[in-house]
């Protein structure tokens, strides 16, 4: 298996209450409270341990919340790599409210990082990827700026490490300019990066084939409970979701990577590649909170993912 390093820029520590009603100007307790680890690049590392994928992660932690995260960790990842760095990492809230149902998030800043303190991620990301894959994911501090994953995957790609971007906005738009080796929006993210509706799958497979045509090897454009979309050399893939009992999405997408990649990695094959990725996202909505797939709940979806080929009607 080829080096792996994902890299967290922002991670947090997620808070989760779940009340009855919020009520102005009134105090509510929480019936059930959880605290998980959260931020993308630490969801993708947690995968590939569940997926028994040796990866190492890059990271950025600071103060007592970043040694709480340190501590939830300690037997989620494989091999951890933390920074640490003055200040305070973010805390993130998310309120589940029952009657009725509705959810309200806050996210909080994290702090802001030193070029410094950027300069070793760097150095960590490039050591732990040598010759393999680095994945970059999620939303940076607010003092970088959006083009980072641009820079970061010009300079691993020159040194030859194969890029995953998973990003959104300006952060994506920017970072196809570097042409990664692969790539993974949503939807909704390939609606805001070509800066149009796409309604059908035969629109998504040909935007998804003009990417892999501009130089990106593998676009997989994720859809959700309708499943995902991979264009590469070898051609053009969709396959639908299982139908399963939806419990919480987090983490779905994050999921997906980590099973893409641990199929690419290790030499396999593009439907290969969707078929797990599929199976972990599609895993992961049936856990609760932040919790990921189990590899029992994704072996038992693998079968029951059909991949079908997509022509494109004159090309
Ligand atoms: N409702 C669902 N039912 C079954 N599978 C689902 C559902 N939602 C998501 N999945 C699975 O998870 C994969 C990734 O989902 P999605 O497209 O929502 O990613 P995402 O928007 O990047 O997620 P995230 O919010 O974690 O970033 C899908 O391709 C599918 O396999
Ligand atoms: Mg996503």
């Amino acid at each position: 298996m080829a080096n792996i390093a994902v890299l967290s820029l922002n991670p947090a520590l997620d808070v989760t209450y779940k009340i009855q009603k919020l009520v102005d100007d009134e105090k509510i307790h929480s019936f059930e409270t959880r605290f998980d680890p959260g931020g993308n690049g630490i969801n993708v590392s947690r995968a590939f341990k569940r997926l028994n994928v040796r990866a190492a992660t890059c990271c950025v932690l600071a103060g007592k919340i970043g040694t709480l995260i340190s501590d939830i960790l300690k037997n989620e990842l494989d091999d951890p790599h933390f920074i640490w760095e003055d200040g305070e990492t973010r805390i993130n809230c998310v309120i589940q409210q029952s009657e009725p149902v509705s959810q309200y998030e806050i996210n909080g800043m994290g702090p802001s990082m030193g070029f410094s303190i950027l300069d070793k991620l760097e150095k960590d990301l490039y050591l732990y990827s040598k010759e393999g894959y680095a994945v970059l994911t999620g939303s940076p501090p607010l003092n970088l700026t959006s083009d980072i994953y641009n820079i970061l995957c010009t300079r691993l790609s020159n040194a030859g490490i194969k890029c995953l971007v998973d990003a959104d906005g300006s952060l994506l738009s920017s970072a196809v300019k570097s042409k990664p080796f692969i790539i993974k929006p949503n939807i909704h993210e390939l609606e805001r990066l070509v800066k149009r509706n796409l309604t059908s799958n035969l629109e998504i497979a040909s935007v998804a084939a003009d990417i892999y045509n501009s130089g990106i090897e593998y676009v997989f454009i994720s859809l959700g409970h309708k499943g995902a979309m991979l264009a590469s050399k070898e051609g053009i893939f969709y396959a639908s979701a299982p139908e399963v009992p939806v419990v919480s999405r987090v983490g779905a997408g994050d999921s997906m990577v980590a099973g893409i990649l641990s199929v690419i990695a290790n030499g396999g094959g593009s439907e290969d590649a969707l078929r797990l990725g599929i199976a972990c996202g599609s895993g992961t909505v049936q856990m609760p909170g932040t919790e990921l797939f189990t590899m029992e709940l994704v072996n038992g979806l693998i079968d029951r993912i059909k991949i079908e080929r997509i022509n494109l009607p004159g090309r």
